[in-house]
């Protein structure tokens, strides 16, 4: 398989980092980013920083950091064929203490990150003629459930279904493919030493791992015919319930 080059944000932890390794193990060039610089470096070396790793660290909602991530693809590998917009943040507030700075976070990170570095290669994909953007939803945004008030970071998460489907469209004719993965409740230090109580919400009655989310970003990824789709890889969780659940 040809090599290509891939960008992951949030790669200093949990399902990026996991997706890092897939594409790293497979043969592939990726460039790294999260927003904590000790921590993407930490990961750097754990992959051995070599050839075909590169490491930019920076705030995601912030237009230059994607600018600056095509920037360093471009120059260390030549291209940019797959943008994984991972970095994201969760957290529960109840509806009625959400504060405009409160919202803001959650829509800065989570939506203008995707929407901005999507901007960002969109350019290098039309001249290629080719590129997949993947971004990374939550089933919960068609599919509420109580008990963990969360609308700040799902009204950020549905827009970013919604921006993967228009995108889609935009670019389809550029044979530029974007896709939505959505996962169920996946062990990774957004939910600490939590995530196992969530069990009961998946059908398969238990948690997702990062395993289970990145090998489907690489096979949407190297799909051909993948697009505008929102991918639940989830246990379950969307489908129905546990009456023991
Ligand atoms: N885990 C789940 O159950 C689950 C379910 C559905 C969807 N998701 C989505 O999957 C993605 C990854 O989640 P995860 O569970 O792997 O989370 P995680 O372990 O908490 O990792 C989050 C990553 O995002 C990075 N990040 C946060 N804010 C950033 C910013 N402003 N700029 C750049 N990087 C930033 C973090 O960087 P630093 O730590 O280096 O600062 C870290 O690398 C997120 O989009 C999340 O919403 C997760």
């Amino acid at each position: 398989m040809k090599k290509q080059t891939v960008i992951v944000t949030g790669a200093s932890s949990g399902i990026g980092k996991e997706i890092t390794k897939h594409f790293l193990d497979r043969g592939d060039n990726v460039v790294i980013n999260s927003f904590t610089a000790g921590k993407l470096k930490q990961v750097y070396d754990e992959f051995g920083g070599g050839e075909n790793l590169a490491m930019l660290a920076g705030d995601i909602s912030k237009k230059e950091t994607g600018e600056r991530l095509v920037a360093t693809a471009l120059k260390q590998f030549g291209s940019v064929d797959i943008l994984i917009n991972n970095a994201g943040i969760f957290d529960t507030r109840p509806f009625l203490e959400v504060t405009p700075e409160y919202l803001d976070s959650f829509l800065n990170t989570n939506l203008k990150g995707t929407y901005f570095t999507t901007q960002a290669v969109i350019p290098q994909m039309l001249k290629q003629q080719d590129g997949v953007v993947i971004n990374m939803g939550t089933p919960i945004v068609n599919h509420a459930f109580g008990g963990a008030p969360a609308t700040a970071p799902l009204t950020s998460k549905g827009a970013i279904h919604a921006l993967t489907l228009q995108l889609a469209a935009e670019f389809g004719t550029s044979n530029i493919r974007v896709n939505t993965i959505a996962p169920g409740v996946i062990r990774t230090p957004m939910h600490g030493d939590a995530a196992d109580k969530s069990a009961g919400l998946h059908l398969l009655n238990r948690v997702g791992e990062v395993e289970d989310v990145a090998e489907m970003v690489y096979t949407v990824a190297k799909s051909r015919f993948i697009s505008g789709a929102i991918i639940h890889v989830d246990g379950g969780m969307s489908a129905g319930h546990n009456l023991n659940g």
